[in-house]
């Protein structure tokens, strides 16, 4: 079986585009894969955060990928702390990761410009980011990592720097590639449907929060943009509202957009049967969570078990590197 690895950053309230974009993915994938999936509570640290919020929404994201439908018998969920050999890996990449590469990194151009640029708010490990990453993905032999389009760059770049330090100091890691789902699992939003749905949206109107009460979230629907030439097709330019409709009502019941066009010759029923699909599809996440929530000693547990899978693997790997790099091996305490 393949070796798949992915991570996610520990952000309170994950949004339909998660959902459908990335999460749904990976709750298909861990059938058919040796699937890894990592709360990346390192990387969310790299902009400023609140004493206990990182740890706080780390819990949060476990039991919603669980409520979602990651199954910890089938897969391996841990947080990214509680195996320090990505921190330690992470020393060895960044040795043989260029200035020059990090500062190409949009990622790293983009999130330090919102912290105005300014050199003193923004952090090295903002800067270092993407050599953690490759260190994530690297310790587990990876073959795919399902990503965004936008997690592109840090994939290619992972790719060339274990490619370097397989130059340097002989065979260690597996070169991974990046699998990115089709055009089509984009989520727009409602309200702007030629922007991503993204929870850094100017108004919430738009944006359909997996933890959203229901009825908010049918009203949601029935206020999504659409436009004003009255017919139904699938036609995500000249129809970017009622594209994203049908998409999400495609994805939501498992059919193809065009397919549905055929079916609708007004709005008002599209909206009504996305909204309705939408629903069927939370309620029984919210009721999973809910379930979760009221019993954080048990998502712990499922969390410990996923470090230790996840340990297994990464000291091998770990082992391996440093031996290659030939540092003198630690001596038996
Ligand atoms: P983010 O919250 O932007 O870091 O994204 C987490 C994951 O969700 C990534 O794999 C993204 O590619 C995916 N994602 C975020 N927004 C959307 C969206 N609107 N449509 C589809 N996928 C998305
Ligand atoms: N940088 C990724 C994001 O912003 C999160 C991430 C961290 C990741 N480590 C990873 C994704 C390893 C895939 C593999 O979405």
């Amino acid at each position: 079986m393949p070796r798949v690895f992915s991570g996610i950053q520990p952000t309170g309230d994950l949004h339909l585009g998660n959902l459908l974009g990335a999460v749904r993915n990976w709750v298909q994938d861990q059938h058919d894969a040796d699937s890894f999936y990592c709360i990346v509570d390192l990387h969310a640290l790299t902009v400023p955060k609140a004493p206990g919020e990182v740890g706080a929404f780390s819990l949060e994201m476990a039991q919603t990928l669980l409520a979602c439908g990651l199954d910890p018998d089938v897969c391996t969920l841990f947080v990214q702390s509680h195996v320090s050999e990505h921190a330690e890996l992470a020393w060895l990449v960044q040795c043989v990761t260029a200035m020059g590469e990090l500062n190409r990194m949009t990622q790293f151009k983009d999130k330090s410009a919102r912290q105005g640029g300014k050199q003193d708010l923004v952090s090295v490990g903002l800067y270092t980011y993407p050599a953690l990453q490759a260190a994530d993905i690297l310790l587990y032999d990876t073959d795919r990592v399902p990503v965004g389009e936008d997690q592109r760059q840090h994939i290619e770049l992972t790719r060339d720097v274990a490619e370097r330090f397989n130059a340097r100091y002989g065979e260690t890691f597996v070169l991974p590639e990046a699998t990115i789902p089709r055009a089509g699992a984009r989520v727009m939003d409602l309200q702007e449907p030629t922007d991503k749905m993204s929870k850094s949206a100017t108004s919430d109107a738009g944006v359909v929060y997996l933890m959203d009460d229901l009825a908010v979230t049918a009203k949601k629907f029935k206020r999504a943009v659409t436009d004003s030439d009255g017919t139904v097709a699938f036609d995500p330019v000249a129809k970017p509202g009622v594209s994203n409709l049908l998409s999400i009502l495609g994805a939501a019941t498992g059919r193809s957009p065009e397919d549905l066009a055929d079916e609708y010759s007004q709005y008002g029923p599209l909206k009504v049967d996305t909204a309705d699909a939408v629903v069927a599809l939370l309620e029984p996440i919210q009721a999973r969570f809910r379930e979760l929530v009221e019993d954080p000693a048990a998502t712990n547990e499922l969390l410990a078990i996923g470090a230790e899978k996840a340990r297994a693997v990464a000291a091998d790997v770990y082992d391996r590197a440093v031996r290659n790099v030939g540092l003198l091996p630690r001596p038996v305490l």
